[in-house]
């Protein structure tokens, strides 16, 4: 007996230290994430010079889906060197807290500096994703350059513009660092105090602002002086107008730098790490040629594939590349038909588009030569003519070919359409807007979508809610039609 409950000790006290090491691994993973309260948020977040706080609610689903790769992501930053912390604040017992920082929403992520919010965290929400944005945010804003060396290696190799600070006074290094702190997700800047590297550049208490050197061209200087005393708004603006040059390189990052009317040049071939001599032999061109203008239009030159999405998906010109397309402030786009290949042909381009001589591109298929059917078919190209007629209610039907909701309807829609056949008043109507754009009073959201363009108010078409039985449809009309009950 003895030596039976002697075993079943020693089986319950293994089990135990099992137990207990589970436990102990599990707390300890979620343990790296700081858990902080209203009690001590304040003296907690003012020990990190950077630091990640989520703002959570414990039924909140978003919140549960962030949680394991916000552990994850706190045990790998834990063990950094230097270690960078994240914490958060449970929402629903910490009001006080939440409330001070106008959290709405869960979960919401703010990124603290120095005790203080720095900013809202727009970051990625995967473990490793969130390791490396707080890496970087936990980096200096400006890079301290030691020696001469580092200083000409940082310039040459940099395939953006780097904003250099020459300090012979420490205060000034800490303003420019402070301006670094706000611009570094836009801009990278580095400083020196340091009087070999001073005597090198020959510079001395003064802002440069470097272009890459790929970039450069006879047309621009590749450097600036910033004057005046390092402000954010300051330094933002003269970055802003000045940073892209004559013809900066465009991509889908900083496509929103780009002042508006901005004609881009993409070429498959523009590529400025493989291609340096190639991409600046278009983009001088661009500079020369458009030289007249400049004060009107932006200049941008772009790789083809870097900003897909940019660029009208069809309807570019066949066989022509690079390719010019001009994007206005309403984000409407017009082609260039012909080849990039004389002035002649770029300046003709400017010159009519800056007359107001070109209509926008917009997305269509040929339209149907015999359009007789009981609904008629509208495309891009024939939506003006068919569907903005001011003289005809126009109830059209927004399809995509793939979707079964739309194939139901078909019937039904030509047989509405078969009915209202002599009513010269009532268009019924169809488009694959898959395949063709319409105006932007036409918001498609799913399919299909009806909507109601009545008579003499075409900007503000109403989105038909009702059953969809050609009874439905017939009574919509009925009652809503601009002649109205008596004449359907
Ligand atoms: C007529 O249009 C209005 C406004 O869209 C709508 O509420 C109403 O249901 C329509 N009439 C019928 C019979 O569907």
């Amino acid at each position: 007996i003895l030596l039976v409950r002697w075993y079943n000790t020693f089986k319950m006290k293994h089990l135990f230290i099992a137990l207990s090491a589970l436990c102990v691994a599990i707390v300890s993973a979620a343990d790296d994430v700081l858990v902080l309260t209203d009690s001590n948020f304040d003296a907690e977040i003012v020990k990190h010079s950077i630091i990640l706080m989520e703002f959570y609610a414990p039924w909140c689903g978003h919140c549960k889906k962030l949680a394991p790769e916000y552990d994850i992501a706190a045990t790998k930053l834990k063990r950094n060197d230097p270690p960078i912390r994240i914490g958060k604040v449970d929402c629903t017992e910490n009001t006080a807290t939440c409330s001070k920082f106008g959290v709405s929403g869960y979960p919401t992520l703010k990124l603290f500096a120095d005790g203080k919010l720095s900013k809202d965290y727009d970051g990625p929400r995967q473990a490793d994703g969130i390791v490396k944005y707080m890496q970087k945010a936990a980096s200096p804003a400006a890079v301290l350059i030691e020696t001469a060396a580092a200083h000409d290696k940082l310039l040459q190799k940099s395939s953006s513009v780097v904003v250099v600070g020459y300090f012979t006074d420490k205060a000034k290094a800490t303003a420019f660092e402070n301006v670094a702190k706000t611009l570094r997700d836009d801009y990278k800047f580095a400083y020196t105090t340091s009087d070999d590297v001073m005597d090198a550049a020959g510079e001395k208490d003064t802002v440069k602002m470097y272009r890459p050197q790929a970039m450069a061209n006879k047309f621009e200087e590749s450097t600036m002086v910033i004057a005046g005393e390092p402000t954010v708004d300051g330094y933002r603006t003269f970055l802003n107008e000045n940073a892209l040059g004559r013809c900066g390189l465009l991509t889908t990052d900083n496509y929103g730098k780009f002042k508006k009317p901005l004609v881009i040049l993409a070429g498959s071939d523009v590529d400025y790490v493989k291609n340096i001599k190639g991409s600046n032999y278009w983009r001088n061109r661009v500079v020369k040629f458009g030289k007249e203008f400049k004060e009107q239009l932006t200049f941008g030159i772009a790789n083809k594939d870097g900003i897909v999405g940019l660029l009208p998906e069809s309807g570019l010109p066949e066989d022509v590349s690079p390719v010019v397309v001009i994007v206005d402030a309403q984000d409407r786009k017009y082609v260039m038909p012909n080849a990039f290949s004389s002035k002649d042909n770029f300046v003709a381009f400017l010159t009519s588009y800056t007359n107001g001589e070109l209509s926008p591109f917009i997305k269509s298929e040929e339209p149907p030569a015999d359009n007789d059917g009981p609904v008629t078919v509208v495309t891009g190209k024939t939506f003006d003519e068919i569907v903005m007629d001011e003289s005809k209610d126009v109830l059209i039907e927004f399809y995509a070919p793939w979707c079964g909701h739309c194939k139901s309807l078909e019937p039904k829609w030509n047989e509405l359409g078969e009915k209202m056949k002599d009513n010269n008043d009532i268009v019924i109507a169809k488009i694959d807007a898959t395949a063709n754009d319409s105006p932007s009073q036409f918001q498609v959201s799913g399919f299909p979508t009806i909507y109601f363009a009545p008579k003499g108010n075409k900007q503000n078409p109403v989105k038909y809610q009702g059953g969809r039985e050609v009874a439905d449809f017939s009574k919509y009309l009925k009652e809503n039609a601009s002649k109205g009950k008596s004449e359907l």
